[in-house]
């Protein structure tokens, strides 16, 4: 695939995504990747550890998944009983070249003394906690620069106890700084971020970033037992659709990787929307309908991703412009692709609400979204000309998404 996209736009959009669960914790990562990085600085670390720690930072509370505990965290003295940084490094680890970062989040809510004790510790670790509890003690409804004496002091009694001496006397020099906090008031902060993470490792290779896309897919599925595999059966069926129709090397991986990202605008709803088996209510059914809005505010974020940005968003989008959220009607061929793949995969897979739907129920609401003008009859017929083997190629690959969660849930509970 001819694609060049920076790994880090993708963990800078990935963690503001992760804060659009509750707004509530609006910007959290990028405020605790800030703090740290500038602790990071003022300590005189190595460029590379500073870009390291300001990674870990960006996604620190990505095993975090439901709004309530999100908020919960937000409690200076919180009691972490979802374990959420050993499900990050579950997570983390199921990543190629991510151990260290993976080590990061693992320990980032232990006190200091505990941390020592623990087989593979890195310090660092305790300043990303430092960096996190600093950002939920600042009041954003409040001027930042009078609530500095006080966050002094709730860091101070903690020093040594929670944090280790020598990081509390480096966020005390800094804090001595108007500028310091002033930043985290503006977006200034976050081009400091992106100024940090330069120069940037550049993905080129489709496997790397399949392989990157891979956590996203954890990420969003983890929040949802029925999604569990949904992503991954929509990419691998669409990127079938695909070859079916001829499509050379680079147009298969761009629907794949569409694919892959399509449903990451569920990271803006709550676990507990999402997981709903009952009828939902009107209010809750707009909510789930704007998850494809954030998959394109998301990816927008990423330089190189402009036409997966418009599949993957377009998936709920219908030829009579009666889709959502865009409502548009010129949906080009990949587009539709995508559409259809979504449609197909979600009636052939298993749900919480149902227990089995068939081939011949998927093909008679297929043949109805084309009669009705919705999709395109062209290309839903070549699907219906290859049920079976589309339904395969569906099967399969949930089935092994379905076991790596699995594998990864058992990973948390003996790490727990
Ligand atoms: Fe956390
Ligand atoms: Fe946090
Ligand atoms: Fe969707």
């Amino acid at each position: 695939m001819s694609i060049q996209v920076s790994q880090n736009e993708i963990f800078h959009a990935f963690s503001e995504s992760l804060d659009l669960i509750d707004r509530r914790i609006y910007n959290h990562h990028n405020d605790v990747a800030y703090i740290a990085l500038k602790l990071a600085s003022a300590l005189d670390l190595s460029q590379k550890d500073i870009k390291e720690i300001t990674i870990a930072s960006l996604i620190h509370d990505i095993g975090v998944f439901t709004a309530d505990d999100r908020v919960k965290l937000t409690d200076y003295a919180f009691e972490d009983i979802t374990n959420h940084g050993e499900i990050g490094y579950q997570l983390l680890m199921s990543l190629t070249g991510f151990d260290k970062i993976a080590l990061l989040v693992r320990y980032h809510h232990d006190d200091y003394p505990n941390l020592i004790e623990k087989p593979e510790y890195n310090l660092y670790s305790n300043l990303i906690f430092l960096a996190d509890r600093i950002a939920v003690l600042i009041d954003k409804s409040e001027f930042i620069l009078n609530q500095v004496d006080q966050i002094k002091y709730r860091i101070t009694s903690d020093q040594d106890v929670k944090y280790m001496g020598e990081y509390v006397n480096a966020f005390l020099s800094l804090s001595r700084q108007e500028e310091f906090w002033l930043n985290l008031t503006t977006d200034r902060h976050k081009e400091i971020i992106m100024t940090v993470l330069k120069p940037d490792a550049f993905i080129r290779d489709i496997n790397a970033l399949f392989d990157i896309s891979k956590l996203f897919i954890l990420a969003i599925d983890f929040r949802s037992s029925y999604t569990a595999s949904h992503s991954i059966g929509v990419s691998k069926v669409a990127r079938a659709i695909g070859q079916l129709l001829g499509y050379d090397h680079d147009n298969l991986d761009i629907l794949e990787i569409s694919g892959y990202f399509h449903d990451i605008g569920k990271l803006a709803l709550s676990k507990e929307l999402l997981d709903k088996k009952s009828i939902l209510s009107k209010n809750e059914m707009l909510q789930i309908k704007s998850h494809s809005f954030y998959t394109m505010e998301i990816l927008s974020k990423i330089k190189g991703f402009e036409e997966i940005k418009s599949i993957a968003s377009s998936h709920h989008e219908k030829l009579n412009g009666k889709g959502y959220p865009f409502k548009r009607s010129n949906l080009t061929e990949k587009e539709m692709i995508l559409c259809i793949a979504d449609i197909f995969s979600a009636l052939t897979e298993e749900r919480p609400y149902r227990s089995h739907t068939n081939i011949a129920f998927a093909k008679e609401i297929l043949l109805s979204e084309g009669n009705d003008g919705k999709l395109d009859l062209n290309l839903i017929q070549i699907v219906i000309d290859h049920m079976e083997q589309l339904s395969q190629i569906n099967h399969h690959y949930q089935a092994l998404a379905a076991k790596q969660y699995s594998d990864l849930q058992e990973a948390i509970s003996k790490g727990a």
